[in-house]
């Protein structure tokens, strides 16, 4: 949530913001500002509400070529999305951006009743305290920055700039993530790598509690406790190409296309299909800890926890004597939950930054339980802190929709079942057909994909029209019915709701009429005659049903059906999602919403 930049160094620091913001932008789109500085610190401020683009027009008439400044875009929390709650928030001589919240700062405002606000933010706040410690330049920037934080209760990522050193930056951290790029005579900031590609490849993300001075040549780091940090520079593995849209109208459908690719990538050398084995090295369990797990607890958030739910499902069907419980992160922090002996547990984060899966990550990890974190985002703060995890390398997820992301952590998680079985010595041939499935599903993903992809934009355009849907599962559709959903709420604004068909006449059937589709996901298995009773409860209600089958006898007469050929059985629901993130995808786009960037959403939630 909120994207932060800067830069210092002899090249136009516009441009560098600018095209970084542009970058971050997923984080946050509310409104956009960029401070620079000239040599002589004369400040130009640009800010505006709304997205970048808007912030670029204004940009037009107030070219510099400053060297030095930062930036921010913007997901609000304190104040209306606007131009005087845009960032950067100036107090004095001071610039201040800023990512997160400032919980008390009430109380702190009182601290600097001398400075007028401009803004109704915590932010400025945060400013105003700095620039009461600063005393116009008679105290080093990082000091006053230092003086100020450790009276601060919340999260922040924050860069810092004065208008009477302009050519430096102090940044610092805690709980909002920061990732500073060292290049050839220029040092860049950014709130996470994407920014910084075509920069420079040299980065140091910066941990909770550390405070850095950046200028043109160096960066000098220290924890607020004044301890000196030595900086461990890593490499930036994505490339531009990962980043663009690569001939896609928009990141959303290029992200669901990748998808045979980006599963080819979490399965890379993990696994045997011949042997019918998994090999994970990440989580860095031995046999013996393996054998001992009784109990998984799997923590997430909206998709995450979706891919945690299916994943449960799975893990439970092969692997005995384990009891699992996927919970959604916000709830389990606050919960007093009693963890057993043996314990393990599972941190699915596609950004690795969510803030109340950390929090969840940091609980669990004090009562001693070994934390395995499913993570897309290499070298983000909960891949950082687990004790362990499997990466699933899916790439930059750029659009606000997560799809390519459960896709590969439903597999990770899988597989980190299939460990678990191994170890506890479950027959090869109970375990084979899951990893020969595996090994297959990238193809079928590829092939489901060319298949549906234009029935699904048919269907699409007959439903846009409706203003609530419903999503129907059971069983490991179920999850499945969830993802579903939430996939079309958060794009289109089509009110969606997911319920386990054995639900229906427990309540939601009351609600079916004219106003509402139903997707009913029926795959092939012992349940689907079950299933297809209550699509027949439906339809005596005269329900406007698709249905999303495998099964090629499927003969009930719904409005659509959506069918899947495949060989797998085990993952045909995954293979179902695919028309989920579809049908979401063409009807938000036939009603000309921003599909990407859906509105009142940010992808990495850095906020409680
Ligand atoms: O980065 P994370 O996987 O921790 O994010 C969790 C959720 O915020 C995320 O999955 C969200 O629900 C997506 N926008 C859903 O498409």
């Amino acid at each position: 949530m909120c994207g932060i930049v800067g830069y210092v160094g002899n090249k136009n620091a516009q441009d560098f913001l600018v095209s970084g913001l542009k970058r971050l932008e997923y984080r946050g789109y509310d409104s956009a500002g960029i401070l620079t500085l000239s040599d002589d610190g004369k400040a130009t401020l640009i800010r505006a509400k709304g997205k970048i683009a808007n912030l670029e027009e204004k940009l037009a008439k107030l070219k510099r070529s400053d060297t030095i400044g930062i930036g921010h875009t913007r997901w609000a929390t304190h104040g209306e999305p606007s131009e005087r709650n845009a960032h950067p928030h100036q107090a004095g001589p001071i610039y201040l951006v800023h990512n997160g919240i400032i919980e008390n700062y009430k109380e702190l405002k009182k601290a600097t009743n001398g400075h007028e606000y401009q803004s109704e933010t915590d932010s400025e706040v945060l400013a105003a305290l700095i620039n009461s410690f600063y005393k116009d330049g008679s105290h080093p920037l990082i000091n006053a920055v230092v003086q100020a934080l450790k009276l601060v209760k919340g999260t922040y990522g924050i860069a810092v700039v004065s208008v009477l050193n302009p050519d430096e930056i102090v940044v610092a951290r805690s709980g909002s993530p920061l990732v500073i790029g060292v290049g050839h005579d220029e040092t860049l900031l950014a709130s996470d790598a994407s920014a910084l590609i075509g920069h420079t490849k040299q980065a140091i993300y910066l941990n909770d509690g550390e405070v850095a001075r950046l200028t043109k040549n160096s960066v000098e780091i220290k924890t607020l406790n004044a301890e000196p940090v030595s900086a461990k520079v890593e490499e930036i593995e994505t490339n531009l190409a990962a980043i663009q849209k690569g001939g896609y109208e928009h990141f959303l459908l290029k992200e669901i296309m990748e998808q045979p690719d980006s599963l080819v990538e979490t399965l890379r050398g993990r696994v045997n299909a011949e042997e019918g084995t998994v090999r994970l090295g990440g989580p860095g369990l031995k046999e013996a800890e393996l054998r001992k797990i009784k109990h998984l607890i799997i923590v997430g958030c909206g998709t995450a926890y979706h891919a945690g739910l299916l994943a449960g499902y799975y893990i439970e069907k092969f692997t005995p004597e384990i009891t699992i419980e996927t919970v959604i992160a916000s709830e389990y922090r606050y919960r007093q939950a009693y963890i057993p002996e043996n314990s393990v547990a599972l941190i699915v984060s596609q950004s690795g930054e969510t803030a109340d899966t950390l929090a969840c990550l940091r609980e669990i990890k004090q009562q001693g339980v070994k934390t395995i974190g499913i993570v897309n985002a290499i070298g983000s703060t909960i891949a950082r802190e687990v004790d362990g995890g499997t990466y699933v390398h899916v790439g930059p997820e750029i659009s606000v929709a997560s799809t390519k992301a459960f896709t590969s952590q439903v597999i990770a998680m899988v597989m980190f079942g299939l460990t678990i079985a191994q170890a506890k010595g479950v027959k090869r041939t109970i375990l084979k057909p899951y990893v020969e499935e595996i090994a297959k599903l990238p193809e079928e993903i590829r092939k489901v994909l060319g298949e549906a992809d234009q029935e699904v934009k048919t269907i699409a355009d007959k439903y846009n029209g409706y203003d609530h849907a419903v999503y129907l599962g059971r069983d490991t559709a179920y999850p499945i019915a969830m993802e579903g959903a939430l996939k079309l709420k958060e794009v289109s604004y089509i009110d969606a709701n997911a319920y386990a068909f054995g639900e229906l006449k427990h309540g939601p059937l009351a609600l079916i009429d004219d106003r509402f589709f139903e997707v009913a996901f029926l795959p092939e298995g012992e349940l689907y005659e079950k299933a297809v009773s209550n699509v027949q409860e439906v339809l005596a209600r005269n329900g406007h049903v698709i249905a999303v089958t495998n099964v090629p006898r499927f003969d009930l007469h719904v409005e659509n059906v959506v069918k899947i050929t495949t060989t797998l059985t085990i993952f045909a629901p995954i293979l179902m999602n695919l028309v989920s993130q579809l049908l979401a995808y063409y009807v938000t786009v036939a009603k000309g919403y921003n599909v990407d960037q859906p509105r009142n959403l940010a992808k990495s939630v850095t906020v409680e």
